[in-house]
């Protein structure tokens, strides 16, 4: 990695400046309005149409790092992708680029830098955050992840049970899901939720002689794994089995994990510089590193290190998380649709979408700018989705024929990992294909007739054709990858990751913070009395306590 840029430019300081005399500034708001009028002009167009350009499908696609990313079934054409590049560059996306990569603390609200990035670096050039060098303690904690790990791959213990919630359960639990060809380490179970079925669930599998436990939490003080991690500390000492052993801690809050007894030789820190949901790269993929293997994880870190470089080093329209991102503040802010499917046409992408709920909605669901400022466009959208095919035969309809429209994002693999089933990769690539293709046709009238004609007649032919037709028209992108191993694993996430990032400077978001979950820990924790009924609910709006009467009528 380069040494430090310099500290950002006078540009963007003019530019906050301007934003908070005025909110925003005149040439942002130019930007956004000029969005606006070619959502106008595009109104009504056939996407379909665009494809009479015979090079329509290579001029809207980037190919990098032996993936493709097709965004031609958008409405996107020249003058709207220039207009959102200018967006990219008014927004000084380059150099918050170059800050986040060089350790500046571009997290403002929480005084951090963001440097997930450094956890990848797995050439250790140096990176200075406080005027030290991050990365011998980086490479150190890896060598140490791996020294654990062999051991603990080469031993008696056939389960590991993470336990972390957000970020310090979805990124590995999405990734050791996702990998799953390529275990040969223990099994993997994830306990997130304080819902005491989820620990139960998972304990009745163990066995707690051959069971090891990962506390897996940044601040080492979250609730539900806490509660989680002490439940399981229980329930070894109800099997007669000692502690010694049984825990690892993987955690910013050293003096935390110690006061849990977990001896420092199994406490794995990571600093203040890695967000939660951006931390499977460190420590917190610790149980990817065990089901995998160590090299494994290394060519996870790989795939993501490669997009990094790319994301530095691409001009912008051959910038695969760039474009990504683009198209994304195109469909939200540009035509105002507010949600964003995830379509992995890949079983074992399950929890993708999970994954990236938490990444884009609580790095982007901000509601005021850099400087405090009411936002003045939308801020990031709903991210939902489920594997395909299953999502066809589950919601699909309303992404057809609903009065919304709702922008997916395929993506698939050229290759699937049992080559004896062939068969069922060819028809899950054809189906992925043909929704996306559907979606941008639709069906007519005409067609919905001529569907039904052999059936019904006059005004029923009418009713029933009326209920065959396809809006179309209905845009989506398709990611397409050769196949999901660790390297290409790291390569989808890290490309989401900057696409998060450059969505988040274009709306001049602090994409680093997540002040929005704290209101209802703290009512939580002041609710948890009125629960047990140690304490009235008197304060309580009526709905709260009526809520409470009924729990209370029935618990026993
Ligand atoms: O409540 C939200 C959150 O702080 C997430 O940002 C984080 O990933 C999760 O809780 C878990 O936090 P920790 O790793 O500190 O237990």
């Amino acid at each position: 990695m380069p040494q430090p840029a310099p500290a950002l430019g006078a540009r963007r300081r003019r530019r906050a400046i301007a934003l908070r005399a005025s909110g925003i500034s005149q040439e942002t708001k130019q930007m956004w309005d000029d969005l606006k009028h070619h959502a106008a002009r595009i109104e009504g167009r056939s996407l379909a149409g665009l494809f009479d350009a015979p090079s329509r499908a290579e001029d809207f696609s980037v190919s990098a790092l032996g993936m493709l990313f097709d965004y031609s079934k958008t409405q996107i054409d020249e003058p709207i992708r220039d207009a959102l590049v200018a967006l990219a560059e008014t927004a000084d996306v380059a150099a918050r680029r170059d800050a986040m990569f060089a350790g500046e603390k571009i997290n403002e609200t929480e005084g951090r830098a963001v440097l997930h990035t450094a956890l990848r670096n797995l050439d250790g050039t140096p990176v200075v955050v406080d005027g030290a060098d991050v990365m011998p303690e980086v490479l150190a904690t890896l060598d140490r992840m791996t020294a654990l790990a062999e051991t603990l791959r080469a031993s008696h213990v056939r389960d590991v049970v993470n336990i972390g919630i957000g970020g310090s359960d979805l990124g590995p639990a999405m990734a050791v899901r996702a990998l799953a060809p390529f275990h040969d380490g223990p099994r993997c179970h994830f306990v997130s939720n304080v819902d005491g079925a989820d620990i139960a669930d998972t304990l009745r599998l163990c066995d707690p002689a051959h069971t090891v436990f990962i506390v897996a939490s940044k601040t080492f003080t979250t609730i539900e794994t806490m509660t989680n991690a002490r439940t399981a500390k229980a329930w070894l000492a109800s099997e007669g089995i000692a502690d010694e052993g049984k825990f690892i801690a993987l955690s910013s809050n050293l003096e935390k994990a110690a006061a849990f007894g977990i001896p420092a030789e199994r406490v794995f820190g990571f600093e203040d510089w890695v967000g939660g949901r951006y931390s499977v790269w460190g420590p917190i993929g610790l149980s990817l590193m065990l089901a995998i293997g160590p090299e494994g994880f290394r060519a996870f870190l790989r795939g993501a290190q490669a997009m990094d470089t790319h994301f530095r080093t691409a001009p912008w329209r051959e910038n695969m998380p760039v474009m990504l991102a683009l198209v994304g503040i195109w469909h939200n802010q540009g035509l105002g649709h507010a949600t964003r499917a995830v379509l992995p046409y890949d079983n074992r992408l399950a929890r993708l979408p999970a994954y990236l709920q938490q990444l884009e909605m609580e790095s982007n669901g901000k509601g005021v700018s850099m400087d405090g400022q009411d936002l003045t466009v939308a801020s990031g959208p709903v991210v939902w989705g489920e594997p395909g095919t299953n999502g066809q035969h589950a919601f699909y309809q309303l992404i057809h024929q609903g009065t919304r429209v709702v922008p997916c994002e395929f993506m698939v693999a050229a290759q699937g990992h049992e080559p004896e089933l062939a068969h069922h990769h060819h028809l899950l690539v054809a189906n992925c294909l043909a929704q996306a293709e559907a979606l941008m046709r639709g069906r007519t009238l005409d067609e919905a007739r001529a569907k039904v004609a052999g059936q019904f007649e006059g005004a029923e032919l009418e009713r029933q054709a009326r209920h065959r037709v396809f809006p179309g028209n209905r845009p989506s992108t398709t990611l397409v990858y050769p196949r999901l191993d660790p390297e290409t694993l790291g390569k989808i996430i890290a490309l989401y990751e900057h696409r998060v990032f450059v969505e988040g400077v274009i709306l001049d978001i602090n994409s680093y913070d997540q002040w929005g979950v704290e209101l209802g820990k703290e009512l939580a924790t002041a609710l948890g009395p009125m629960v047990t009924q140690d304490q009235p609910a008197d304060g309580k709006d009526g709905s709260t306590q009526q809520l409470l009467r009924f729990v209370h009528r029935n618990a026993t």
